[in-house]
């Protein structure tokens, strides 16, 4: 097996330069506030804009390029000195890839092959891709763990498969450093375009409309604090462990339980309308965090209460900038 050492000229320097792509969108804003507030890291930006924020900032220090990550050229210059990259960008509407399976394939799988390639002719030292837990396992009894057989039931699901696939054979045919991380159900602050059941349910609640549950309420998921997320995905940085791990809280919630929990959070008194549940979605799944938590100390300390208040008050705080934010999306 052929090993490589990063040999970037960067990686002589005292700081890390961090490439996300991506890190413009939900977990991307997060993890490069986060990111960049540490002067170990010297963090680059690569997104496209093609979903979230259409005029982003960005903390100071920060260098931003717009562009698509499945353009090689692009991707080639971002990766320029890259120590790591922590691949973020992809399609991420599980509806959306069920409506139509042909763009997840095209960005997810086949641009993150680029990328892999890219990275290995670049000499970047490490990967860390994104990939789901729910998504890509299918309707299996949880908890779910690595050790769960994948059966996607969506093709973004799938397209997650198959980018994880290439990470372990990048890893085992050429010694790229890779991990994946599979993050379950992530909420919090920066999600106002994300369609996910908490933006989707405040957004409801903040615009005084009834909240639409699909299915009967009974399912559960796994829903993690960004700010949790963002220090795992630094841990996963430090410790550099490699293979597969599962990035949750580790605590099923039905959806009744959030619901209760956003009445309680936000002091509002709202309605609920039931409707038919959806092909491609799971019923119940949340994870085991046990093998992240020996690997490199992973942990998710915040409980649901707690990071609702804080996504709550986010909302109400910058309803102005979402709102137009908003209105931008709609018109393009
Ligand atoms: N949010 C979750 O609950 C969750 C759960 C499991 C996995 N994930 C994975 O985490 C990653 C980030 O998710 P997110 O919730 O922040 O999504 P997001 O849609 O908010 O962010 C994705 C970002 O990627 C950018 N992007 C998309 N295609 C691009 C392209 N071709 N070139 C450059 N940039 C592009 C978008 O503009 C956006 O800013 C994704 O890979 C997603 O599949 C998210």
């Amino acid at each position: 097996m052929l090993r490589r050492t990063p040999t970037n000229a960067h990686s002589r320097c005292t700081s890390m330069r961090v490439l996300v792509t991506g890190g413009a969108g939900f977990i991307g804003a997060n993890l490069v506030r986060h990111l960049s507030a540490n002067s170990a890291y010297d963090v680059v930006v690569l997104d496209n804009l093609s979903a979230g924020q259409r005029r982003p900032i960005f903390p100071r220090g920060v260098r931003f390029t717009c562009g698509d990550f499945t353009d090689k050229a692009t991707m080639k210059e971002c990766l320029q000195g890259a120590d790591t990259v922590v691949h973020l960008a992809a399609l991420s509407g599980v509806i959306d890839s069920v409506e139509d399976p042909c763009p997840s394939f095209e960005v997810n799988v086949a641009g993150s092959f680029q990328l892999l390639e890219l990275a290995r002719a670049a000499n970047v030292g490490r990967i860390i891709n994104a990939s789901t837990g729910g998504a890509l396992l299918g309707e299996v009894a949880p908890p779910i763990s690595e050790e769960t057989a994948p059966c996607p039931l969506s093709p973004y699901g799938a397209s997650k498969l198959a980018v994880e696939g290439y990470c372990s054979a990048f890893a085992g045919a050429y010694g790229l450093s890779c991990v994946t991380l599979r993050f379950s159900n992530i909420y919090g602050p920066r999600s106002a375009h994300k369609k996910s059941v908490v933006a989707a349910f405040i957004k409801s609640i903040i615009r005084e409309e009834p909240l639409v549950v699909y299915g009967d309420g009974t399912q559960q998921r796994d829903y993690l604090y960004v700010g949790d997320l963002v220090r795992g995905i630094e841990a996963a940085l430090k410790r550099r462990p490699t293979g597969v791990y599962q990035l949750g809280s580790g605590r099923p919630t039905t959806l009744h339980t959030l619901v209760a929990t956003l009445k309680k959070v936000s002091g509002r008194d709202f309605r609920v309308r039931y409707e038919a549940g959806r092909s491609g979605e799971v019923h119940s799944t949340w994870c085991n965090i046990a093998k992240a938590a020996r690997e490199f100390d992973y942990n998710a300390p915040t409980d649901l209460e707690a990071g609702l208040r804080t996504t709550w008050s986010w909302y109400l705080e910058n309803r102005d900038i979402w709102v137009r934010q908003q209105a931008l999306s709609a018109s393009d």
